[in-house]
């Protein structure tokens, strides 16, 4: 359906836990939100019942995320329960990789399509450092295992930071030669308080591309997406740039967030939220009409600028 400005909502992305099994830099390093009460997430069943109300507003597109989603032992269930979904079109997650090793199998059966993994480094200690102590080989024997399952295009996911790992842009650009594999930069945002006090440490998307006249822009397919795509000339995969900081694309956003603890967050940068698990006992015909209009007063755009501060570190929102 479409919002008050407009823009067509057809894509909601499900937390379904903010716990995580890594301690990013500009996350949450101290892990303060990376364990939780686990009776306060939404059973896969309340899950289901709000997807299924989603997809009569006009969602075709889910795509689960955490915290880490694949530290939540009933992540299949969901999944399978959500690819039943009549209307449901695209069914995908975000994860870090570090059990996918052990998991991409039983995610495919369970009727996951798609994976984006977050890679900020290709050297091992400092991969260690970024995310306060992940497994670099294992993250990438579980990418490995995606693409030999077929659920490609395999997205990589990079926050560029000046100073941290800005010397390996063309490392990972390289991983989308010889693979089906989509490279996306991500700017740093001021979510948490690594991005709120590391201002300077922002990589434009803009600079990246222009010292890389090898990059060429191809035309947009998927309006939705905030990425904007470069090939390379004899490369089987592309380069993504998501740029937040720079760039606002919140005129095409097609999106919407429900939180692990039962919220949703029509806009990442913006603090408004509106509690769902409350309402789950209101009649059908009622709840369908509460999600609609949930839906239609999604805000105009986000507020990354001087004055902003997320009320919910990334773990918490799901990206
Ligand atoms: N700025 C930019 N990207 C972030 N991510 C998490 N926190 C931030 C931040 N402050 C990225 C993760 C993940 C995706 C969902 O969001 O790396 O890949």
């Amino acid at each position: 359906m479409l919002d008050q400005y407009g823009r067509k909502i057809e894509y909601l992305r499900i937390s379904v836990t903010q716990s995580c099994n890594l301690k990013c830099i500009y996350c949450d390093p101290e892990g303060e939100n990376c364990s939780e009460n686990w009776e306060n997430n939404l059973s896969p069943e309340e899950i289901e019942k709000i997807t299924r109300a989603m997809v009569k507003a006009g969602i075709k597109k889910v795509r689960i995320t955490g915290g880490e989603p694949l530290v939540r032992r009933d992540v299949c269930d969901i999944i399978s329960r959500i690819s039943k979904i009549e209307g449901i079109e695209d069914i995908s997650m975000t994860t870090n990789g570090v059990n996918l090793y052990r998991m991409a199998k039983e995610l495919k059966e369970a009727g996951l399509q798609r994976l984006n993994i977050s890679l900020d480094s290709l050297k091992e200690e400092k991969f260690r450092y970024i995310t306060g102590g992940g497994d670099f080989k294992r993250t990438m024997e579980g990418i490995d295992l995606a693409l030999k399952l077929g659920m490609t295009p395999v997205k990589i996911n990079t926050v560029l930071i000046k100073g941290i790992n800005d010397d390996e842009i063309d490392d990972i650009i390289s991983l989308a030669k010889d693979k089906p594999i989509e490279v996306r930069f991500i700017e740093l945002m001021p979510i948490g308080s690594y991005g709120e006090k590391n201002a300077d440490k922002i990589i434009r998307n803009d600079d990246v591309i222009k010292a890389r006249p090898h990059l060429k822009y191809l035309t947009r397919t998927d309006k939705g997406s905030p990425a904007i795509y470069y090939g390379i000339d004899c490369y089987k995969g592309k380069i993504g740039f998501i740029s937040p900081m720079t760039h606002q694309f919140c005129g095409d956003c097609n999106r919407i967030r429900l939180t692990s603890d039962g919220k949703i967050r029509p806009c990442l940068g913006n603090n408004g939220e509106i509690d769902i698990k409350g309402m789950l006992d209101l009649e059908p015909e009622k709840f369908d009409e509460y999600i609609r209009k949930i839906i239609f007063e999604k805000p105009r755009g986000h507020n990354f600028g001087e004055e902003y501060s997320s009320s919910r570190k990334m773990n918490m929102i799901g990206g």
